[in-house]
């Protein structure tokens, strides 16, 4: 009744003093000014609320420093369903009072339908709990936020689950403006951070216990065991109620619940230890407030200025409270700063809300405040410390330094596990220490306390379960018919075994949960699976994953998820190789004929220039021509081996000798290099020499059947498929690869690295050729997004690191050794096949010196004595022996004197050049020689 009058009272005063406010002086300020408050007051925010303005209201009225003489009028207006269109009605009606600013609504659905208002009539909305980030869109100009949008909410909870390493979460939440709207904000927050939300789990708002009940069965059978839950305080208490009759606030759930939860635990405070028992072990963020003389204070305060006021005991106070409080403050101060620029509070009506078509609303009754605008400047200009702290605003309409602390509901109680702020995210010191550093959003710099989860235990919850509760997981498993040490299956059971089941085993074995799983075989055991064809059915939900030789490819990529690669195994092309065969004449291949020639001639050509050089100079180049001749011939030659002995006594000879002996070395070097690398080394008897030779030529190709090769050599490589075989077994492989293109085999083999290591180990006739030219490796596949995936390569990563991964390779992949180890030996050595030519010609040049000798000595022999032996007449073969082994023997005695002789003629040469001798003794002794030459004559000729 007297809000009734109160109500006419101002119309009235409207009516008769408008011109008159309208017409006051700059000098003349208002008496009073009135402000609208929009709130559910049988609610206990409402209630709360309702006694921070009055109080703020109170203060700021018996304050002279603000706003002079000015006071402040209240008017409240009780938002009954805080959404919808009785909202509208009663914004409506607030505003006919002449408002020039409302502090509301409560709710974000409510100040989604009233900011329309808000923008036609100019009258700022501000609220401290309507924190749905939309409602800062530009859509809505005279809405301002005095409390912390929750964009920043969403992103502290992005931050704790990225934190944990949980990559996907459910959300819980009222399908109305401030859920939605909220939920949305998550969404994109989360996938900066590379999470996502895997199930939104929308309810009614207020929903009932029914309701609730059906949806949250429909989040226990989902996959992920992170449950964010966005609601209001007036039901989401309810939400965790009935989550803790089904089961779900028990160990391995993770329940994170937005500032709801906080302010219905602030508010309400002491809750019962029903109330207590319901939200054990969840993890709640309360807005943050510095502590300051002014909170601790007005905190003292709340008790008295609660008492008596409230039928239901005393009223806790939350961070609303003390944002409602200030949000008066921020008000009356940009009131304050608004009247003191001379600024003049007018209202006019809106012509088209003057002429409604013929209905009866009475709209005309509401009217535009015409300074609404520069009042909404001037509030977002306001730089004060209140209650809250430092209030400013940032440029894009948010409070500067948003931040939140983290709270772990524990016992009969709560505790603060951290803090987020904007600044430098989760921290464990509070916020306002950090500003004065430079902001560190690195991991490390992240830190919370220890949480104590549902079920009371301070161990990280996985974050997520098997979707099929109960059911094994079915791995498809490819039976291979070759290459059987990787992967296959035992016969006559449902075991496999190989070195991927090997890694497998070990990987789940390293997880710190159960998996429960059977293998099942894909494949019809004659001929190699397609490994394609097995990561597809896992999108067909045929299967849950594949364990196996699977390469991980772009294609399968985009349709499973891998684990970290346990092998690397890029595709390789191999081609057969053998020896040359080997022939006699193999030592004349490091040579072309024409090298040979011009080797020939230069060596010529050097002994033909070094007897120029010396012969005038060098005893050992003079003598007869043909002595000179064999000089020259032995000289060149000899220097093939660094063996000859005559002296180079001028320098221009030395000289010529010097570079020449460098370019023997040389030429000898390179020819023996060349020579061992023609006998030795093994050649390939294809042209293919790599992936590139492959491509241009035309010859065909094979490649493992089933195996994802075949798609890349045509796609990628750009082979037709026409030159492509498939292989089925490496026996195959090796047949069709010694077969050759020429008759009907293959030129080269296709495969990927693991496959040919294997291959090779026992066939040495074959060889890689090339580099490797791709880089796969071979990983376990999952549905996109699997957190199995995730764990098991972490696993695998741990398998590698402690050379576990290292022990299944050697055990399955070294076990055969190439059993032509002993060949290959072989093959290294040289063998007499090579130089047969060489032995041949030298035992033909020694026969042949032999039996010139034997020719000569026989003529000698016959000039010498033909009458002895015809003499005789008749001489027996024995005495014809006799008389030529005598003759023989004379031979030798005559050659035994002859060099008895040099060695005296040497002798007394030494001799005479000892005493002075002078040429004449030279002479003689020549003559001397001569003399001796004469002596021995008849015994020789
Ligand atoms: N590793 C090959 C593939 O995955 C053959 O099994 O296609």
């Amino acid at each position: 009744m007297i809000r009734v009058w109160f109500v006419v009272l101002m119309v009235l005063y409207n009516l008769m003093f408008s011109s008159t406010v309208a017409g006051l002086d700059n000098s003349t300020v208002p008496p009073f000014v009135n402000i609208g408050v929009l709130y559910s007051f049988n609610t206990s925010v409402g209630r709360m609320v309702k006694i921070a303005v009055e109080a703020a209201v109170a203060d700021i009225n018996s304050d002279p420093t603000i706003l002079g003489n000015t006071k402040l009028n209240l008017s409240l207006q009780e938002d009954s369903k805080y959404r919808g269109f009785l909202s509208i009605a009663e914004a409506l009606q607030l505003m006919a009072t002449q408002t020039v600013a409302i502090i509301g609504p409560q709710t974000s659905t409510t100040a989604h339908v009233i900011s329309h208002i808000a923008n036609e009539l100019q009258v700022p909305l501000l609220s401290f709990t309507a924190t749905d980030p939309t409602l800062s869109s530009l859509q809505f100009p005279f809405f301002l936020r005095t409390s912390f949008n929750d964009i920043f909410q969403m992103t502290a909870i992005a931050d704790i689950v990225s934190h944990y390493g949980w990559r996907e979460v459910i959300t819980v939440y009222g399908d109305d403006d401030h859920g939605r709207n909220g939920i949305s904000a998550l969404g994109d927050k989360l996938a900066e951070r590379r999470c996502k939300i895997s199930f939104k789990a929308a309810m009614t708002p207020d929903a009932t216990s029914e309701e609730i009940t059906d949806v949250l069965v429909q989040v226990a059978l989902a996959e992920s065991r992170i449950i964010v839950l966005h609601t209001s305080t007036a039901w989401g208490p309810k939400v965790l109620s009935v989550a803790k009759s089904l089961g779900m606030l028990q160990n391995g759930y993770v329940w994170i619940a937005t500032t709801f939860l906080t302010s219905y635990i602030d508010i309400d405070s002491p809750l019962s230890s029903d109330e207590m028992d319901n939200i054990q072990g969840v993890l709640t963020l309360r807005m943050y407030i510095p502590d300051s003389k002014l909170k601790r204070s007005f905190i003292s305060r709340w008790t008295n200025l609660t008492s008596g006021k409230t039928a239901n005991g005393p009223l806790g106070l939350s961070t609303y409270g003390i944002f409602a409080y200030d949000t008066i403050y921020v008000l009356a101060r940009a009131l304050d700063t608004f009247l003191k620029q001379g600024n003049q509070i007018t209202f006019s009506s809106d012509p088209k809300l003057n002429q409604p078509r013929g209905d009866s609303l009475h709209l005309d009754a509401v009217k535009i405040f015409n300074e609404g605008n520069l009042l909404r400047k001037s509030i977002y200009e306001v730089n004060m410390t209140g209650v809250t702290g430092p209030f400013r605003y940032t440029p894009d309409g948010n409070l500067a330094n948003p931040a939140y602390e983290i709270i772990n509901v524990i016992g009969t109680g709560t505790r603060r596990v951290g803090y987020w702020s904007n600044y430098s995210g989760l921290s464990v010191i509070p916020p306002e220490t950090l500003y004065s550093k430079p902001p560190n959003r690195s991991i490390d710099n992240q830190k919370l306390l220890t949480v104590f989860w549902p079920g009371e235990t301070t161990q990280r919850p996985r974050g997520w379960v098997f979707p099929n509760n109960g059911k094994l997981l079915k791995i498809g498993v490819p039976r291979r018919t070759s290459y059987r040490e990787f992967v296959s299956q035992v016969q006559s059971t449902d075991t496999f075994k190989g070195f991927c089941i090997d890694v497998f085993l070990s990987a789940v074995n390293l997880l710190p949960y159960a998996v429960p799983y059977k293998f099942v075989p894909y494949g019809d055991g004659q001929n190699n699976p397609s490994n394609t064809e097995l990561v597809r059915l896992i999108t067909a939900g045929v299967f849950d994953a594949a364990v196996g030789d699977i390469t991980i490819t772009t294609e399968r990529t985009k349709m499973v998820d891998f684990t970290q690669p346990f092998i690397e195994s890029g595709l390789v092309v191999v081609a057969s190789v053998k020896k040359t065969d080997s022939n006699a004449w193999a030592f004349l291949t490091p040579f072309t004929p024409m090298m040979w020639t011009v080797t020939a001639i230069f060596f010529l050509l050097v002994g033909a220039v070094v007897w120029i050089l010396e012969h005038r100079l060098n005893d050992d180049f003079r003598g007869p021509p043909k002595k000179q001749v064999a000089t020259i011939l032995w000289f060149s030659f000899s220097t093939m081996f660094f063996a000859h002995r005559e002296n180079t006594v001028s320098t221009l000879g030395r000289f010529v000798v010097l570079i020449w002996l460098f370019v023997v070395l040389i030429i000898n070097s390179s020819y023996t290099a060349s020579l061992t690398s023609i006998l030795t080394v093994q050649q390939l008897s294809s042209p293919i020499k790599g992936i590139e030779s492959l491509v241009n030529s035309k010859e065909p190709v094979g490649y493992l059947q089933g195996s994802f090769s075949r798609s890349y050599l045509i796609d990628e490589i750009g082979i037709h498929e026409s030159r492509l075989v498939p292989m089925k077994t490496p026996e195959e492989t090796m047949k069709a690869l010694e077969k050759g293109h020429q008759n009907g085999g293959i030129a080269a083999y296709v495969d990927e690295r693991a496959y040919i290591e294997l291959f090779l180990s026992s066939r040495c006739d074959f060889s890689i050729v090339g580099q490797e030219f791709t880089r796969n490796g071979w990983g376990f596949a999952f549905p996109p997004d699997s957190p199995l995936a995730v764990d098991l390569s972490t696993a695998i990563l741990e398998l590698a690191e402690s050379g576990d991964l290292q022990r299944i390779h050697d055990k399955w992949l070294l076990s055969s050794a190439c059993r032509s180890q002993g060949a290959k030996l072989e093959v290294d050595r040289l063998n007499l096949r090579s130089f047969w030519g060489l032995y041949l010609v030298c035992g033909l040049a020694c026969f042949l010196a032999l039996l010139i000798y034997f020719i000569q000595t026989l003529r000698q022999y016959k000039k010498h004595s033909p009458d002895e032996i015809d003499s005789s007449g008749q001489g027996s073969g024995s005495s014809r022996l006799r008389t030529f082994l005598s003759f023989v023997d004379e031979k030798e005695a005559i050659v035994k004197n002859r060099s008895k002789r040099r060695q005296m003629e040497r002798i007394s040469y030494r001799s005479t050049s000892e005493v002075g001798s002078n040429i004449t003794s030279n002479k003689d002794f020549s003559r001397s020689s001569t003399s001796l030459n004469r002596i021995d004559s008849p015994n020789i000729v």
